[in-house]
Protein backbone atom coordinates (compact mmCIF):
# COMPACT_ATOMS: atom_id res chain seq x y z
CA UNK A 1 0.00 0.00 0.00
CA UNK A 2 1.60 3.40 -1.29
CA UNK A 3 -1.17 5.69 0.16
CA UNK A 4 -0.91 7.62 3.51
CA UNK A 5 -3.69 6.53 6.51
CA UNK A 6 -5.25 9.88 5.38
CA UNK A 7 -4.99 9.15 2.09
CA UNK A 8 -7.23 5.73 2.58
CA UNK A 9 -9.32 7.25 5.25
CA UNK A 10 -10.32 10.12 2.21
CA UNK A 11 -10.64 8.16 -0.37
CA UNK A 12 -13.15 5.74 1.82
CA UNK A 13 -16.76 6.56 -0.04
CA UNK A 14 -20.35 4.57 -0.01
CA UNK A 15 -20.30 3.03 -3.87
CA UNK A 16 -24.16 2.10 -4.95
CA UNK A 17 -23.34 0.63 -7.92
CA UNK A 18 -21.09 -2.78 -7.60
CA UNK A 19 -19.98 -5.11 -9.88
CA UNK A 20 -19.15 -9.26 -8.91
CA UNK A 21 -15.37 -8.92 -10.38
CA UNK A 22 -12.55 -9.70 -8.31
CA UNK A 23 -10.54 -6.38 -8.37
CA UNK A 24 -8.05 -8.67 -5.98
CA UNK A 25 -7.23 -12.38 -4.54
CA UNK A 26 -10.83 -12.71 -2.35
CA UNK A 27 -8.45 -14.78 0.24
CA UNK A 28 -6.87 -11.36 0.53
CA UNK A 29 -9.80 -9.86 1.91
CA UNK A 30 -9.86 -12.86 3.80
CA UNK A 31 -6.67 -12.73 4.98
CA UNK A 32 -7.31 -8.51 5.85
CA UNK A 33 -10.17 -9.48 8.16
CA UNK A 34 -8.09 -12.23 10.09
CA UNK A 35 -5.62 -8.73 10.99
CA UNK A 36 -8.38 -6.62 11.80
CA UNK A 37 -9.65 -8.44 14.37
CA UNK A 38 -6.47 -9.70 15.33
CA UNK A 39 -5.55 -5.94 16.25
CA UNK A 40 -8.82 -3.56 16.42
CA UNK A 41 -9.44 -2.02 19.88
CA UNK A 42 -12.39 -3.51 21.79
CA UNK A 43 -13.66 -2.38 25.80
CA UNK A 44 -11.39 -4.57 27.96
CA UNK A 45 -10.05 -6.06 25.02
CA UNK A 46 -13.44 -8.01 25.07
CA UNK A 47 -12.94 -8.25 21.60
CA UNK A 48 -16.92 -9.35 21.09
CA UNK A 49 -16.71 -8.52 17.18
CA UNK A 50 -17.57 -11.14 14.63
CA UNK A 51 -17.31 -11.06 10.87
CA UNK A 52 -19.45 -13.55 8.84
CA UNK A 53 -17.90 -13.09 4.91
CA UNK A 54 -19.90 -13.63 2.20
CA UNK A 55 -18.74 -14.41 -1.57
CA UNK A 56 -20.41 -15.43 -4.38
CA UNK A 57 -23.75 -17.37 -4.52
CA UNK A 58 -23.47 -16.81 -0.37
CA UNK A 59 -23.44 -13.03 -0.86
CA UNK A 60 -26.23 -13.14 -3.91
CA UNK A 61 -28.81 -15.51 -1.23
CA UNK A 62 -28.07 -12.54 1.36
CA UNK A 63 -29.62 -10.44 -0.78
CA UNK A 64 -32.48 -12.29 -2.01
CA UNK A 65 -33.47 -12.72 1.46
CA UNK A 66 -33.14 -8.69 1.63
CA UNK A 67 -35.55 -8.62 -1.41
CA UNK A 68 -37.96 -11.15 0.01
CA UNK A 69 -38.63 -9.43 3.52
CA UNK A 70 -38.56 -6.08 1.33
CA UNK A 71 -41.72 -7.47 -0.60
CA UNK A 72 -43.87 -7.72 2.91
CA UNK A 73 -42.87 -3.76 3.74
CA UNK A 74 -43.22 -1.90 0.50
CA UNK A 75 -45.94 -1.20 -1.79
CA UNK A 76 -46.39 -3.34 -4.67
CA UNK A 77 -46.44 -0.40 -7.30
CA UNK A 78 -43.05 0.67 -5.52
CA UNK A 79 -41.41 -3.03 -5.12
CA UNK A 80 -39.93 -2.96 -8.94
CA UNK A 81 -37.63 0.01 -7.89
CA UNK A 82 -36.83 -1.46 -4.40
CA UNK A 83 -35.77 -4.61 -5.77
CA UNK A 84 -33.50 -2.75 -8.59
CA UNK A 85 -32.04 -0.98 -6.28
CA UNK A 86 -30.82 -3.89 -4.42
CA UNK A 87 -29.82 -5.36 -7.24
CA UNK A 88 -27.84 -2.78 -8.75
CA UNK A 89 -26.45 -1.76 -5.33
CA UNK A 90 -26.09 -4.86 -3.36
CA UNK A 91 -26.63 -7.64 -5.36
CA UNK A 92 -24.76 -7.48 -8.11
CA UNK A 93 -21.41 -7.13 -6.02
CA UNK A 94 -18.81 -9.51 -5.20
CA UNK A 95 -19.41 -9.78 -1.29
CA UNK A 96 -20.69 -8.79 2.10
CA UNK A 97 -19.47 -8.52 5.19
CA UNK A 98 -21.64 -9.14 8.01
CA UNK A 99 -20.63 -7.37 11.46
CA UNK A 100 -22.28 -9.05 14.52
CA UNK A 101 -21.36 -8.80 18.19
CA UNK A 102 -21.29 -11.64 20.48
CA UNK A 103 -23.60 -10.83 23.08
CA UNK A 104 -22.27 -13.56 25.33
CA UNK A 105 -18.65 -12.45 25.22
CA UNK A 106 -20.63 -8.90 26.41
CA UNK A 107 -23.16 -10.39 29.21
CA UNK A 108 -19.30 -12.26 30.45
CA UNK A 109 -18.25 -8.49 30.43
CA UNK A 110 -21.36 -7.17 32.35
CA UNK A 111 -20.69 -9.40 35.14
CA UNK A 112 -16.86 -8.99 35.81
CA UNK A 113 -17.66 -5.37 35.81
CA UNK A 114 -20.84 -4.88 37.31
CA UNK A 115 -19.79 -1.13 37.54
CA UNK A 116 -19.65 -0.81 33.87
CA UNK A 117 -22.39 -2.81 33.16
CA UNK A 118 -25.12 -0.39 31.50
CA UNK A 119 -22.05 1.32 29.34
CA UNK A 120 -21.02 -1.86 27.73
CA UNK A 121 -23.69 -2.18 24.96
CA UNK A 122 -22.86 1.52 24.04
CA UNK A 123 -19.42 0.35 23.66
CA UNK A 124 -20.05 -2.68 21.74
CA UNK A 125 -21.84 -0.91 19.13
CA UNK A 126 -18.47 1.64 18.78
CA UNK A 127 -16.21 -1.53 18.82
CA UNK A 128 -18.47 -2.69 15.71
CA UNK A 129 -18.44 1.23 14.35
CA UNK A 130 -14.09 0.41 14.41
CA UNK A 131 -14.36 -2.78 12.79
CA UNK A 132 -16.63 -1.49 10.23
CA UNK A 133 -14.49 1.71 9.19
CA UNK A 134 -11.30 -0.15 8.90
CA UNK A 135 -12.86 -2.71 6.64
CA UNK A 136 -14.25 -0.08 4.76
CA UNK A 137 -11.13 1.95 4.30
CA UNK A 138 -9.79 -1.81 3.84
CA UNK A 139 -11.57 -2.45 1.26
CA UNK A 140 -11.51 0.53 -0.75
CA UNK A 141 -7.78 0.48 -0.43
CA UNK A 142 -7.93 -3.36 -2.47
CA UNK A 143 -9.35 -1.45 -5.03
CA UNK A 144 -13.25 -2.59 -3.83
CA UNK A 145 -15.98 0.26 -3.54
CA UNK A 146 -18.65 -0.56 -0.46
CA UNK A 147 -21.37 1.03 1.39
CA UNK A 148 -23.06 0.09 4.89
CA UNK A 149 -26.60 -0.97 5.09
CA UNK A 150 -28.66 -1.96 7.89
CA UNK A 151 -31.52 -4.57 7.05
CA UNK A 152 -31.20 -5.99 10.78
CA UNK A 153 -33.59 -7.21 12.27
CA UNK A 154 -35.57 -7.63 9.68
CA UNK A 155 -33.13 -10.31 8.11
CA UNK A 156 -31.97 -11.47 11.00
CA UNK A 157 -33.87 -14.64 11.28
CA UNK A 158 -33.26 -15.91 8.14
CA UNK A 159 -29.66 -15.45 8.41
CA UNK A 160 -29.32 -17.27 11.07
CA UNK A 161 -31.29 -19.92 9.87
CA UNK A 162 -29.72 -19.96 6.49
CA UNK A 163 -26.05 -19.66 7.56
CA UNK A 164 -26.59 -21.34 11.11
CA UNK A 165 -25.31 -18.12 12.80
CA UNK A 166 -24.25 -18.72 16.41
CA UNK A 167 -27.92 -17.36 18.39
CA UNK A 168 -25.55 -15.64 20.59
CA UNK A 169 -24.36 -13.06 18.14
CA UNK A 170 -26.56 -9.87 17.08
CA UNK A 171 -26.04 -8.22 13.77
CA UNK A 172 -24.97 -5.30 13.57
CA UNK A 173 -24.49 -4.14 9.85
CA UNK A 174 -23.97 -5.15 6.42
CA UNK A 175 -21.72 -4.39 4.18
CA UNK A 176 -21.71 -5.27 0.45
CA UNK A 177 -18.89 -4.57 -1.74
CA UNK A 178 -17.46 -5.15 -5.73
CA UNK A 179 -16.21 -3.49 -8.10
CA UNK A 180 -17.12 0.46 -8.55
CA UNK A 181 -19.53 1.21 -11.61
CA UNK A 182 -19.41 4.74 -11.00
CA UNK A 183 -17.93 7.50 -9.04
CA UNK A 184 -18.95 8.27 -5.76
CA UNK A 185 -21.31 11.56 -4.92
CA UNK A 186 -18.99 14.71 -4.70
CA UNK A 187 -18.54 15.11 -0.97
CA UNK A 188 -20.83 17.20 1.34
CA UNK A 189 -20.28 18.80 4.58
CA UNK A 190 -22.90 19.94 6.30
CA UNK A 191 -20.54 22.41 7.85
CA UNK A 192 -17.04 23.47 7.30
CA UNK A 193 -15.07 20.72 9.85
CA UNK A 194 -13.24 24.19 11.36
CA UNK A 195 -16.46 24.72 13.30
CA UNK A 196 -16.86 20.81 14.65
CA UNK A 197 -13.60 20.99 16.07
CA UNK A 198 -12.25 22.92 19.21
CA UNK A 199 -8.53 23.63 19.53
CA UNK A 200 -7.54 24.71 23.39
CA UNK A 201 -4.03 24.97 24.12
CA UNK A 202 -2.27 25.12 20.95
C1 LIG B 1 -23.15 4.58 11.41
C2 LIG B 1 -23.48 4.72 9.94
C3 LIG B 1 -24.65 4.18 9.47
C4 LIG B 1 -24.93 4.24 8.09
N1 LIG B 1 -26.04 3.60 7.61
C5 LIG B 1 -26.26 3.56 6.29
C6 LIG B 1 -27.34 2.81 5.75
O1 LIG B 1 -28.09 2.15 6.48
N2 LIG B 1 -27.53 2.83 4.40
C7 LIG B 1 -26.69 3.52 3.56
O2 LIG B 1 -26.89 3.49 2.33
N3 LIG B 1 -25.64 4.23 4.04
C8 LIG B 1 -25.41 4.26 5.37
N4 LIG B 1 -24.33 4.95 5.86
C9 LIG B 1 -23.43 5.67 4.92
C10 LIG B 1 -23.59 7.18 4.99
O3 LIG B 1 -24.82 7.59 4.45
C11 LIG B 1 -22.41 7.80 4.26
O4 LIG B 1 -21.21 7.35 4.87
C12 LIG B 1 -22.43 9.31 4.29
O5 LIG B 1 -23.52 9.81 3.55
C13 LIG B 1 -21.14 9.92 3.71
O6 LIG B 1 -20.89 9.43 2.40
P1 LIG B 1 -19.55 8.61 2.06
O7 LIG B 1 -19.62 7.28 2.77
O8 LIG B 1 -19.56 8.44 0.57
O9 LIG B 1 -18.38 9.41 2.53
C14 LIG B 1 -24.04 4.90 7.21
C15 LIG B 1 -22.86 5.48 7.73
C16 LIG B 1 -22.57 5.37 9.07
C17 LIG B 1 -21.27 5.93 9.58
Amino acid sequence: MSRTFLEAVALRRSYYRLGSNAVTDDNHIVTTIDKLLATMPSPFNVQSTRIVMLFGEEHRALWNIVVEVLRDFVVPDKFAATEKRVDDAFRSGRGTLLFYEDSSTLEALKRKYPLYADKVDVWSEQCSGMHQFAAWTALEDMGYGASLQHYNPLIDEKVVHRWEIDSKWRLVAQMPFGKPMDAPSSRVQTSPPAERMRVIGL
